[in-house]
This record gives C-alpha cells, sequence and structure tokens, in this order.
C-alpha cells in the first residue's frame, strides 16, 4: 500500500515567492506555515492586519529561518485587490504560486465594492 501524503512530502522551495490569502487561520494559515517550513517566502495576503500579525509571528515562532510578510487584501473589495496587485508589483518582479483560499461559506448576500472600474 503507498504511503499517505503528508505536509513532509512537500519539496525544498527555498527562494520561492508564493501568497496565500485568508492565511489567518484555518486551512490557509497550515498551508502558509508548511510553506514556510519548505523555504518559502510567504506574503500573507490579509484584510485582518492584526490577525495577519499574530498569524505570522506564530509562523516565525515555529520556523524561526522564515520572514512572513503581510499585505491588505480584502476580497470583498475590488479596490483592494487592485491596490493589493500595485503593492505586490512594486515589491517583487513575480509570483510563483498564488493559494486563493480565502472565503466564507453561509453569509447574507452582499455585493463586491466595485469603486475602481
Ligand atoms: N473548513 C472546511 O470544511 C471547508 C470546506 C469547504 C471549503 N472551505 C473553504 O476553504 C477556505 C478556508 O477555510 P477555513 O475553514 O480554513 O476558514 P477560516 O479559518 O474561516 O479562514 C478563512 C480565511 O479567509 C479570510 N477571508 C474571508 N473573507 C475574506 C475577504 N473578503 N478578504 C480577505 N480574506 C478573507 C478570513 O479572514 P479573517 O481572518 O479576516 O476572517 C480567514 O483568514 C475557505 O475559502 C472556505 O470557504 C472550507
Amino acid at each position: 500500500m503507498s504511503e499517505k501524503w503528508a505536509a513532509k512530502n512537500i519539496p525544498n522551495l527555498s527562494g520561492k515567492v508564493f501568497t496565500v490569502t485568508g492565511a489567518n487561520s484555518g486551512i490557509g494559515f497550515e498551508t502558509a506555515k508548511e510553506f514556510a517550513r519548505k523555504g518559502v517566502k510567504n506574503i500573507l495576503a490579509s484584510r485582518n492586519l492584526d490577525k495577519a500579525e499574530k498569524a505570522s509571528v506564530k509562523i516565525e515562532k515555529e520556523i524561526p529561518d522564515t520572514a512572513v510578510e503581510i499585505m491588505l487584501f480584502d476580497l470583498a473589495s475590488l479596490d483592494s485587490i487592485n491596490s493589493f496587485a500595485t503593492e505586490f508589483k512594486k515589491k517583487y518582479d513575480h509570483l510563483d504560486v498564488l493559494v486563493n483560499n480565502a472565503g466564507i461559506m453561509m453569509v447574507p448576500y452582499q455585493k463586491t465594492a466595485l469603486s475602481f472600474l
């Protein structure tokens, strides 16, 4: 029988630039943490900078040789998404992986803010 996949099977990803959306908690947090363990430069794309700061401290405490970056990003606002992309492009010339994790379920109907269009 083949071995079950586990995070330890992730290969070395040193030098790669990844962005995980919604990494303050849950699946996104664990994903960013395991990538950090494998050498990824993580950018946590978060709508709540206080929560993101706490998440980054937890990751850096567990994996001391990593440096997590936080950038403001609210999927409910196209202005915010646009600003994120603009800021990202000022700092980095490429992105290796985008993990589109942020999301919520079972919420009241709401429209995305569209002001920059
Ligand atoms: N857990 C499950 O069983 C399950 C099943 C099916 C699908 N999923 C999906 O998997 C993903 C992660 O789930 P999870 O259980 O880990 O959820 P979670 O712990 O609630 O984490 C969701 C993350 O998404 C962020 N987020 C929500 N709306 C956002 C927005 N408008 N802009 C930016 N960030 C936003 C939250 O930010 P804040 O910290 O600011 O709230 C949080 O960091 C979600 O997309 C969820 O719908 C989960």
